[in-house]
């Protein structure tokens, strides 16, 4: 067992974890390789960080695999990170069949190229018993985007009057977005050294704990994910209380 892993409180973890996996594109560019050979290095490293997170107990990952923003690479690499979403979703079912992942998307799939959807609707469907992880890959996701699409859905509701305004709060809106069946996150990691949130799950991660790791994408392992957890772990999560409050409730 991980040395890492006996130091993590098991009482004590994320119950939803989120991953800006970045760096695929540095990573290559260090070997002297095309960005698109950084991405496809990066499974390797999708598959620690779902397993390092079951093996703490957390229930929910959430990976950053596809913004509405990354439209804009060059057509070649959306192709590749397209073509690559399909054939390892596909060849990953029996991991997830045997670990007990769920899997989930968020995001404006309907953008997606029809091959793409037609595998993530087999594989959710596939996986749609399992219940060890919920394993959410954002696919075409922005959360600007996913809260302007919440607001328009809402506002339909408003004028066919089946909700009153007065009535509009946070759980509403918490139920028209992409992540209605997913809780809040606990923990946002983001790799390759960036300190940004770049436009994922901005409302989700109002109280989440921040993490940023130098380490590369394609580098991640188990290990990564445990200093990320160690880490938290060490941070007093206030949600606006005071320390005494929280001391007194422990
Ligand atoms: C960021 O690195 C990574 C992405 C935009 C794509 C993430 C995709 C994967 C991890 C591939 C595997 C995932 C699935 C679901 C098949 P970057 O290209 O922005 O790197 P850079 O910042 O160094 O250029």
């Amino acid at each position: 067992m991980s040395e890492k892993l006996q130091n993590i409180n098991l009482n004590k973890v994320p119950n939803h974890i989120a991953i800006i996996m970045d760096g695929n594109g540095r990573w290559a560019k260090q070997q002297g390789m095309k960005r698109v050979f950084g991405h496809r290095n990066a499974l390797t490293a999708v598959r620690e960080a779902v397993a390092a997170a079951s093996d703490i107990g957390s229930k929910f990952i959430t990976l950053y695999a596809f913004s509405t923003e990354n439209w804009n690479r060059p057509k070649l690499e959306v192709d590749a990170l397209m073509s690559l979403l399909v054939t390892s979703l596909k060849k990953e079912v029996p991991e997830f069949q045997k670990n007990g992942i769920k899997v989930n998307s968020i995001g404006n799939i309907e953008q997606l190229p029809k091959k793409a959807r037609e595998v993530l609707k087999e594989v959710i469907e596939k996986t749609s018993n399992n219940s060890t992880i919920t394993l959410t890959f954002a696919l075409s996701y922005g959360s600007r985007e996913e809260i302007v699409n919440a607001i328009k859905n809402i506002s339909k509701k408003v004028v066919n009057n089946e909700i009153e305004i007065k009535k509009i709060s946070e759980k509403i809106i918490n139920n028209h977005l992409y992540t209605f069946n997913l809780p809040d996150v606990d923990l946002m990691i983001r790799t390759s050294g960036e300190q940004r949130i770049s436009n994922f799950l901005l409302w989700q991660m109002a109280y989440a704990e921040l993490y940023f790791t130098e380490v590369l994408w394609p580098d991640f392992r188990k290990e990564h994910l445990f200093d990320a957890i160690i880490d938290y772990q060490n941070r007093e999560r206030r949600f606006g209380k005071t320390s005494e409050q929280i001391d007194a409730n422990a």
